[in-house]
């Protein structure tokens, strides 16, 4: 299974934020956005990414991320000459996803929650053939693409910013797709706003009968950073949880050591190398209690 991030785009909702600085290197209160859509890739156990950026960042997010070995991932960098739309992501990442089916999360995204992990499984390993899509209960579907459910709670209908949505199921910006997606999103043509619409794909998906929907549930917050509000209101969410928990969102070095992607000696290393920052000390006081555990240092 390969991974995408999709972290180019205009963001045009947030200039003059964005007018200099992309969207996805923006804080989310403690760390720059795209970690947290990183971190659910590798929640998902995902080790094989690819980072879409504008030609003009892709430096910025190589200095920010590297090529990913302190987080035990492998990250590969393409960039998207202009915002042609989120299935423009298997037409550049075709070399990338070779014969490998894929997830992709838009770098805008936050989803965090209890069982994120468990969704995540259940919707990687059930699009071994097919495509999963993961689904929100939101106050204002007409934002988003929208999903009909009938009674067996099959999907029968996706329809991209109704403006008399059918249902409060949002389609939310994680998709898991087997490889027939290469040729799927190949096929289809721009639309009216001249973007490849990852909808067409979802719906062609369904007229096979190949498209699954997870839902996330209360348990499960999905926070999108788009707009001035929404993206004060994530940081408000993360600070608020982490300050209560003393456990952070989005440390890709506990994940990967967690995972066992990187050994203490790594952990302690990265620890280190963020100097005074609570990000850092957090990753000491995990150091700390795992060489504890592990015994005296021979
Ligand atoms: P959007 O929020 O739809 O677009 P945007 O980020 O350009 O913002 P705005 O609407 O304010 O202009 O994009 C969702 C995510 O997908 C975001 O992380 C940017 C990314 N994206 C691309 O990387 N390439 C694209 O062609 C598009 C449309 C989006």
């Amino acid at each position: 299974m390969k991974g995408i991030i999709l972290a180019g785009g205009s963001g045009s909702r947030l200039a003059p934020l964005t007018q200099s600085v992309s969207k996805q290197l923006l804080p989310v209160y403690d760390k720059p956005m795209i970690y947290y859509p990183l971190s659910v890739l590798m929640l998902g156990g995902i080790r094989d990414i690819l980072i879409i950026t504008t030609p003009a960042e892709q430096d910025r997010f190589r200095a920010l991320l590297g090529d990913g070995s302190q987080y035990g991932v492998q990250l590969t960098y393409i960039s998207q000459d202009a915002p042609r739309g989120l299935a423009h992501a298997f037409i550049l990442g075709r070399e990338f996803i070779g014969k490998e089916s894929v997830t992709l999360i838009l770098g805008d995204n936050l989803f965090y929650g209890d069982g994120l992990s468990d969704h995540l499984r259940s919707g990687i390993d059930s699009a071994r053939s097919g495509a999963t899509v993961f689904t929100y209960h939101v106050k204002d579907p007409e934002r988003y693409g929208v999903v009909t459910l009938d009674a067996d709670k099959r999907p029968v209908e996706i329809v991209e910013k109704p403006t008399e949505p059918k249902s409060n199921l949002a389609v939310t910006g994680l998709y898991v797709y087997d490889n027939d997606v290469l040729a799927i999103a190949g096929g289809i043509k721009p639309s009216a706003r001249g973007e490849l619409e990852i909808t067409d794909v979802n719906s062609a998906y369904l007229q096979r009968g190949d498209l699954r929907v997870e839902h996330f549930g209360r348990g499960i917050a999905w926070l999108d950073t788009g707009t001035s509000d929404s993206l004060l209101e994530a940081g408000e969410f993360v600070r608020s949880l982490q300050k209560r928990q003393g456990l952070q969102i989005a440390c890709l070095e506990e994940i990967a050591f967690t995972k066992g992607w990187i050994d203490l000696r790594q952990l302690e290393r990265s620890s280190e190398s963020y100097a005074n920052s609570e990000y850092g000390a957090y990753l000491k006081t995990i150091a700390r209690s795992a060489r504890e555990l592990e015994g005296p240092m021979t």
